[in-house]
């Protein structure tokens, strides 16, 4: 287990990437730059940090702005409960710790949006407590390094994996363990295709020389997609354009949309059509994408409806097309955007 600590921290001092989140102590950038990590790679994350930070240099000026500011900054990370809960997690650092990061692991758990392994990041980066992170990265790494094939989404496995995380963590420096476990996840030992050949961990590790890294870590369930169709219309008239906005508990609470019509299957039907406030459409089809997310799989086509009558744009909430573009949307309304309104 020594052996273990000393080779990957020996090797981050080699390999680590100069990251600007790693270069400060200030726990306020620390939580931002976790909450963005856990929602993209580090590569694109660096600039909604950079926007965050330069934006809102203080918790307090994050508390401070509106939510629609602070969900546009977002744009593009998608997931977008979690900037409501960063925008109330700093009005929560405001109100009840003054401004001021707290600095236990227990009231940092005591945040909205932070779960034990957001506090365990900013305990040992800012405050160097001894605070193990456990995350996709650490099940990954010691059920390889050390060959075992609990489930990590059985509480067995979850607690098994928590406990080795914590007797490895040296109390001397806990934020070099904690980082140099995230970068050799990041940069050597990945999900798929490790680099084993060059891996300084390689002759005592459980699973590179005969392949076991492909079974591991191992999962008792999978999880279930479901599948989804939505059919957005793009309508445009005399400088107007129509949106709504997403407002049921569902992905993109919150966030600006064209109107839609979600389907059962791929298809449009008439009756499908019939629950539109627009009757007797004409429309065309732009563009057809697939969309991942967690738990679901969008099937999203995008039409261009031509409106005959002006009165049909009163339907729908009608916005400048300028003040359309300041607007917070989501992934699949910003991809079309970009693609066919510029
Ligand atoms: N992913 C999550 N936290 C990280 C960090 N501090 N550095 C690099 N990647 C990360």
């Amino acid at each position: 287990m020594a052996d273990f600590v000393l080779q990957i921290t020996e090797w981050y001092r080699l390999n680590a990437r100069a990251l600007p989140w790693r270069e400060t102590k200030n726990a306020y950038f620390i939580w931002l730059s976790e909450i963005i990590l856990q929602q993209t790679r580090v590569d694109q994350g660096m600039k909604y940090y950079f926007s965050f930070v330069t934006n809102f240099p203080t918790v307090e000026q994050l508390a401070l702005a509106d939510e629609e500011q602070v969900l546009k900054l977002w744009q593009g990370l998608g997931y977008y409960s979690r900037a409501r809960n960063l925008h109330k997690t700093a009005q929560q650092v405001t109100e009840q710790f003054n401004g001021v990061f707290p600095a236990s692991y227990e009231d940092l758990l005591s945040l909205k949006g932070v779960g034990p392994y957001t506090a365990a990041a900013i305990a040992s980066f800012a405050f160097d407590l001894p605070h193990a992170v456990v995350d996709g990265n650490v099940y990954r790494i010691l059920s390889r390094y050390f060959g075992i094939d609990l489930p990590i989404d059985s509480t067995e496995g979850k607690k098994a994996f928590q406990e080795l995380a914590s007797e490895l963590i040296p109390a001397n420096d806990p934020a070099l363990f904690n980082q140099s476990v995230m970068e050799f996840g990041a940069l050597q030992c990945t999900p798929t295709n490790p680099s084993c050949e060059t891996c300084v961990l390689l002759q005592s590790c459980a699973s590179g020389k005969n392949e076991r890294w492909k079974e591991r870590p191992v999962k008792s369930k999978k999880t279930a997609v479901r599948d989804r169709f939505f059919h957005y219309f793009h309508i445009e008239h005399e400088g107007k354009i129509a949106v709504t906005k997403r407002v049921d508990k569902d992905v993109w609470q919150h966030l600006y949309e064209f109107p839609m019509i979600e389907t059962l299957s791929a298809e449009l039907l008439e009756s499908d059509l019939a629950q539109f406030p627009v009757q007797n459409m004409d429309f065309a089809t732009v563009s057809s994408s697939k969309h991942i997310l967690s738990h679901q799989r969008i099937y999203a086509t995008f039409h261009r409806l031509t409106i005959t009558k002006p009165s049909d744009l009163e339907h729908f909430e009608a916005n400048d097309i300028g003040s359309f573009h300041e607007l917070p949307i989501h992934r699949l309304m910003h991809r079309y955007v970009e693609k066919y309104m510029n």
